[in-house]
């Protein structure tokens, strides 16, 4: 299902991050859906993730705040994709919206919704997180599974030089989820931004500077 633009109003079921604390109130004065903003604004800042005119991804996008952050920083001349589960109920101005599953997502539905602007992407960002079970493990193993799918999505939209970004929730299969993402980028880079509560097991994983899929 896809539209463009978005509603008013909040994002949907389920996804109020927390409540009560300060990073959620500086969200909802600047106007951002959730408090996870602070997160790409950290990312995009350290490592210059977003630039006016850019093409960006945005997977697992609900309620929104990523969207919103990414539609600033590229402008009216770039495109915003935005991707969820979940309806996106937020206003994204002039971005396609689709309600989707990741593993369902094909770049040439892509470019139908895009009109043709898209695919390539200049940025593929995830902050997508399965549904949690309490089980860490088995959480860690969903988080993994869908960090590949955005990996792979990337490997085939991404422009030569492109970002990546993904949230994973740590654990043994990590490392090997790190080097999927290196042997793609010239530079793998981690970081627990400052917007992350300290007891969660997240850490946000970014390649930078794609550089194709590895040769056998
Ligand atoms: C932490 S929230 C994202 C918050 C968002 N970045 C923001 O700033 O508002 C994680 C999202 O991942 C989405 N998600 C999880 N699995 C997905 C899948 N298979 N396909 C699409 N979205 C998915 C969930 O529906 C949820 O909305």
């Amino acid at each position: 299902m896809a539209r463009r633009g978005g509603g008013k109003g909040r994002g949907g079921k389920g996804n109020t991050w927390g409540s009560g604390d300060a990073f959620n109130r500086k969200a909802k004065d600047k106007g951002f859906a959730a408090r996870s903003v602070f997160k790409l604004e950290e990312l995009d800042k350290r490592f210059k993730l977003l630039r006016p005119g850019d093409r960006v991804l945005d997977l697992g996008a609900c309620p929104g705040s990523w969207s919103q952050y990414a539609l600033r920083r590229v402008g009216r001349g770039g495109l915003l994709v935005s991707v969820d589960l979940q309806p996106i109920s937020v206003s994204l101005p002039g971005a396609v919206v689709l309600q989707e599953d990741v593993f369902a997502l094909e770049p040439e539905a892509l470019a139908e919704h895009t009109e043709g602007r898209a695919p390539p992407f200049d940025a593929v960002i995830s902050d997508m997180a399965p549904a949690t079970t309490g089980v860490p493990f088995r959480d860690h193993v969903a988080s993994v599974e869908l960090c590949d799918r955005a990996l792979g999505l990337a490997s085939r939209m991404l422009v030569p030089g492109g970002v990546f970004v993904c949230k994973v929730f740590q654990g043994e299969d990590e490392p090997e989820l790190r080097n999927r993402i290196r042997a793609r980028f010239s530079t793998l880079k981690s970081l627990k931004p400052k917007g992350t509560r300290s007891r969660s097991v997240e850490i946000f994983l970014v390649g930078l500077g794609y550089s194709g899929e590895p040769r056998d």
